[in-house]
């Protein structure tokens, strides 16, 4: 279904490169639910885009049910995203002025599906989610959970055979998280969906049919325990600095989803806000 080749995506950071993903081999069968998994940084949303045909990889092929996509010209690589692959990402992406209906209509709108049919599919897809007697809510009425199910309604209207999910689960907790990823799960046993997800969430452990870890831009997966004691180990690491990080200034603006690196520094930090120092001293 989905194969990548010696996939290596290389970065320009300024005189410096970054090697994001390097040299990935790595075949997705049909109706099969993989969860890459792997510290911040370590290329699992590079890795992602490169196999939906939103970005090429430097060096390597990438397949799609047979068909090259890494040398696609860009209209084939737009109409095969548009009818057969389903996106969803962290914090939703929902219009907030449109209803749940209309919002899981808006790619079939962009794509020119008649009314009758926009209808037809989007209340299919919502009955998919358990969503039918939300259709006509916003997004700020219902619960995250509903909103993510939203989302993956969208993603499902076009009848996509591949579900790419950049942590889905994110902004859930943990019993509405393992709620959207069996129904992830579930689409992908009923509806033959293949589903390729990257993930922090623990719980797909047990959820997904393969977990494959990346590190440093390369899959090193071992045994599943192994790699979650290895990925949970290093992001308590990386939870730890950030905390040490947490009162330096930084830019916030974000270059294509990713955190513009840290300025060098030219300003003493910010002196701690009272907020943080203890009441008692
Ligand atoms: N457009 C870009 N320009 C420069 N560097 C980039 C770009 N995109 C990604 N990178 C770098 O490539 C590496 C992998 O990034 P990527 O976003 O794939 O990691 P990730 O595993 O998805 O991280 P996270 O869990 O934080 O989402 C990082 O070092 C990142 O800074
Ligand atoms: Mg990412």
């Amino acid at each position: 279904m989905v194969e990548a080749k010696g996939v290596s995506r290389r970065f320009e950071r300024g005189s410096a490169e970054v090697w994001a993903v390097r040299d990935i081999t790595l075949q997705v069968q049909p109706s099969e639910v993989m969860a890459l998994v792997g510290r911040s940084g370590s290329g699992k949303t590079t890795l992602l885009n490169i196999l939906a045909g939103l970005d090429r990889p430097t060096e390597g092929e990438v397949y799609f049910n047979g068909a090259r996509i890494d040398t696609m010209p860009e209209r084939e690589l737009t109409e095969l995203r548009r009818h057969k692959l389903g996106f969803v990402f962290q914090s939703f992406g929902l219009l907030p002025l449109l209803s749940a209906q209309e919002n899981v209509e808006l790619p079939l709108r962009i794509s020119g599906f008649r009314h009758a049919e926009r209808t037809r599919r989007a209340r299919k897809a919502l009955e998919l989610v358990g969503l039918t007697r939300r259709a006509h809510h916003r997004p700020y009425e219902l619960s995250g959970g509903e909103q993510q199910r939203v989302a993956i309604a969208r993603a499902l209207t076009c009848d996509p055979v591949l579900i790419l999910a950049d942590e889905p689960t994110g902004e859930l907790d943990s019993t509405t998280a393992r709620a959207v990823f069996s129904l992830l799960r579930e689409l992908a046993r009923g509806e033959g969906i293949t589903v390729i997800t990257c993930t922090h969430d623990r719980l797909v452990m047990d959820m997904a049919d393969r977990v494959e870890e990346l590190a440093d831009g390369k899959i090193v997966t071992g045994h599943q325990r192994e790699v979650w004691e290895h990925v949970q180990a290093l992001e308590n690491q990386a939870a730890r600095a950030q905390q040490a990080e947490f009162l330096t200034p930084r830019r916030g603006d974000a270059v294509n989803g990713h955190a513009a690196e840290p300025e060098v520094q030219t300003a003493e930090p910010e002196a701690p806000s009272s907020r943080w120092a203890r009441p008692d001293g």
